[in-house]
């Protein structure tokens, strides 16, 4: 290695510095855009734990600091009904609850999860006892292909929480008072969530008759 004659730096330096930043859990930054291959390559003893809820049940587990939270609950814990569309927040099929809020789940870091509630679409019902959501989907053909169907199931339900919490969205015309159950404010709170087949008018169906019976 080349260097100056005041300041020099020996290959074994490196090393030793490198392997320091490994043990403490630090990333070289330079490594946040290798793919997931090399991530696999590093010791899982530098790993750190990570503890949270997942549909209720206690989980731990040792995450590359890298590790998302799709990635995670998908290839860590072989929950696959969250989907990975984009990997990059743009489709929503891997929208997930965070303690009631939905999220990328493509777009956190595991480990940014401590302690936290994670309920997922295995979470919200089984097909013996449907959620009402996932009821209203099959009745009003909310799917075709249903890759997006998780991600839309788990992102209307926490959309309505939204609404009945009264948050408001792009469309809310007076941010003072409650905003309307309407099909304008739906559509543009479940906009994150992109449907390649089209399923769009009888997913909006879906949510509404859910919303009826709320009312
Ligand atoms: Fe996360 Fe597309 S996979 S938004
Ligand atoms: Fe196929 Fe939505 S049902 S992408």
């Amino acid at each position: 290695m080349r260097s100056s004659g005041a300041f020099k730096v020996t290959r074994r330096d490196l090393m030793v510095v490198g392997a320091a930043a490994i043990a403490a859990g630090a990333a070289p930054a330079i490594a946040l855009d290798e793919p997931a291959a090399s991530a696999t390559a590093w010791p899982e003893a530098v790993f750190p734990t990570v503890a949270f809820t997942v549909n209720g049940e206690p989980r731990s587990l040792k995450v590359d600091t890298r590790t998302t939270l799709l990635d995670a609950l998908r290839e860590q814990l072989h929950m696959t009904g969250t989907k990975k569309g984009c990997d990059h927040g743009q489709c929503g099929a891997c929208t997930v609850m965070v303690n009631g809020r939905r999220i990328n789940s493509c777009l956190t870091l595991a480990v940014m999860h401590e302690g936290d509630s994670v309920t997922t679409i295995e979470g919200l019902g089984s097909p013996e006892s449907l959620h009402p959501m996932q009821a209203a989907f099959i009745k009003h053909d909310g799917y075709q292909c249903g890759y997006c169907t998780p991600g839309q199931i788990c992102s209307s339900v926490a959309m309505l929480k939204e609404v009945e919490a009264g948050v408001p969205s792009l469309v809310t015309d007076d941010l003072t008072a409650s905003p309307e159950a309407s099909l304008a404010e739906f559509r543009e709170r479940m906009s994150g969530n992109i449907c390649r087949c089209g399923a769009y008018s009888n997913i909006m169906e879906a949510i509404q008759e859910v919303a009826g019976r709320k009312a």
